[in-house]
């Protein structure tokens, strides 16, 4: 096997400026699954992924998921599924990931277009998606292409699953996959997705899990239409002045959940578990370089990994109809929508942790006596995840790393969600790995989003590396 995964490296080097050139492709496609008005760019994110995959000769589906729930104006965008390669012989290896970004406006404060992929003296490749998802999902689609160009045969059977709404809950995608699991994904013997980061700039991990992720509105209204403040304040009940009070009862400035009843579903910390935490390559100084301050809750590095990966979190992010513009105009807004969401952690159930929020948000109304009105509902909600790391998948994992990387990798959890990683785990009775390309300072969702070159190069070579390890590795399912 060496020699073959070095012809495979090699030609992933002389491909790189190609590879770079598909990312800029990919990146200039604003496919934002939050905007109604770029739904079209989604689909065409989806057809650009199955034209390349056409042309390095799989055999590709576009599926339609029909219309978006509450949305029915607007079709869910497909799921692009892929085969690369039939024998018998081999492994199949399904792999997920997604080709929708997050919304991104210059005047966020980027420093470049952020759908112009703009390469600095550094190598570090900026632009909405570079790192999550397109240059991971891309790097399945280079490790094709260099195994070809390289006259390598291609280890396995490799089933692919891009989706078009993940950084939307991955609306109608746990239908489809459990569906298919004994159809299009029957084969599969293990699961990898390439969606997360390193926990630092220079060690590689290996994720097993993840936090689930339920988001909620709450709705207030009151007056037929927004009003002059000098006019009306004084003399009616304030929809946003309700919401402030509203929201500002769910979490506290140290970061604790205040709804009553949450923290008592959360599983207990186990001395097993808590002597995991020390031996993993991450610093305070990591934290504060990803966060660009020093504004962390906790002062050691083991209570702040707790607080990402193993306790709830609840953040709020916005208000839908709030006066949000520069300047200082005096209006009295007439309907106001706050969002917010709790990332879950086991033994969280997702129903009840709704009626959990429901009864206090309900309460907490209430208690203001206002003649407005309230709703407050879910707007989606995916489930935690937690695997073993001692499978086959895992351990093949950690040789590609260790032969990419020369180190071995981190076994990591992550704060963030992918919501089907669960569904994946559940529909096909595989094992899960999270296999990541990009690195902690890459600002997934921020502003200037990157992904360095030496990150997504490498990381081509992973990819490879590890089918070709997972198609060795002596079977043990734990
Ligand atoms: N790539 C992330 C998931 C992730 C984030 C993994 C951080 C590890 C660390 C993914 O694209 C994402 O952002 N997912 C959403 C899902 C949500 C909408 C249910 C998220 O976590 O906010
Ligand atoms: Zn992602």
């Amino acid at each position: 096997m060496a020699p073959q995964l070095d012809s495979y490296f090699k030609q992933v080097d002389t491909l790189a400026e190609s590879f770079i050139d598909r990312l800029r492709k990919a990146v200039a496609i604003p496919s934002i699954s939050a905007a109604d008005e770029h739904r079209p760019d989604v689909v065409k994110m989806g057809e650009f992924l199955a034209s390349e995959l056409r042309n390095l000769g799989a055999h590709v589906e576009l599926r339609p998921l029909g219309k978006q729930p509450h949305k029915e104006h607007l079709e869910l965008p497909p799921v692009v599924v892929a085969r690369y390669g039939e024998d018998p012989k081999k492994r199949t290896i399904l792999v997920y990931g997604h080709y929708d970004v997050q919304p991104a406006l210059k005047e966020d404060g980027w420093a470049t277009e952020p759908f112009t992929l703009s390469v600095d003296d550094k190598g570090r490749m900026y632009g909405r998606g570079s790192t999550d998802d397109k240059g991971p999902v891309l790097g399945w689609l280079n490790a094709i292409e260099a195994h070809q160009k390289a006259g390598v045969d291609f280890p396995v059977n490799l089933l692919m699953c891009f989706e078009g709404m993940e950084e939307y809950g991955s609306e109608g995608l746990d239908d489809f996959i459990n569906e298919e699991a004994k159809k299009f994904f029957k084969d599969a013997d293990a699961v990898c997705i390439s969606d997360n980061y390193w926990l630092g700039t220079e060690k590689p991990c290996l994720t097993y899990g993840l936090r689930g992720c339920s988001y909620y509105s709450i709705e207030i209204s009151g007056p037929g239409q927004d009003l002059h403040s000098g006019v009306f304040g004084g003399t009616a009940h304030e929809p946003m002045t309700d919401l402030v009070r509203v929201m500002g009862t769910l979490v506290d400035t140290a970061g604790n959940i205040l709804i009553p009843g949450i923290n008592d579903l959360v599983a207990p910390m186990t001395d097993d578990e808590k002597s995991l935490y020390g031996g993993i390559a991450f610093t305070m100084d990591n934290l504060y370089e990803s966060l660009g301050s020093k504004t962390g809750l906790f002062a050691d590095k083991e209570r702040t990994l707790m607080g990402r990966w193993r306790y709830p979190s609840l953040s709020i992010h916005g208000v839908e109809g709030a006066f949000s513009a520069p300047g200082a105009k005096t209006v009295i807004p007439a309907k106001v929508v706050g969002k917010f969401s709790i990332r879950t952690v086991p033994d969280m159930e997702i129903e009840d942790v709704d009626k959990l929020v429901y009864d206090h948000v309900n309460k907490a109304f209430a208690a203001l006596g206002s003649k407005n009105n309230m709703k407050v509902w879910l707007q989606h909600a995916g489930k935690w995840w937690v695997a073993s790391p001692k499978h086959w998948n895992f351990t093949a994992a950690g040789k590609a790393v260790e032969r990419v990387w020369g180190v071995k990798p981190d076994l990591t959890r992550e704060g963030g969600s992918i919501p089907v990683t669960l569904t994946f785990e559940q529909a096909t009775g595989k094992n899960v790995l999270l296999l990541p390309m990009g690195s902690s300072t890459d600002a997934a969702h921020s502003i200037n989003e990157k992904l360095d070159k030496r990150n997504y190069i490498e990381g081509i070579k992973l990819l490879g590396a590890y089918l070709h390890y997972v198609a060795e590795e002596p079977t043990n399912e734990a």
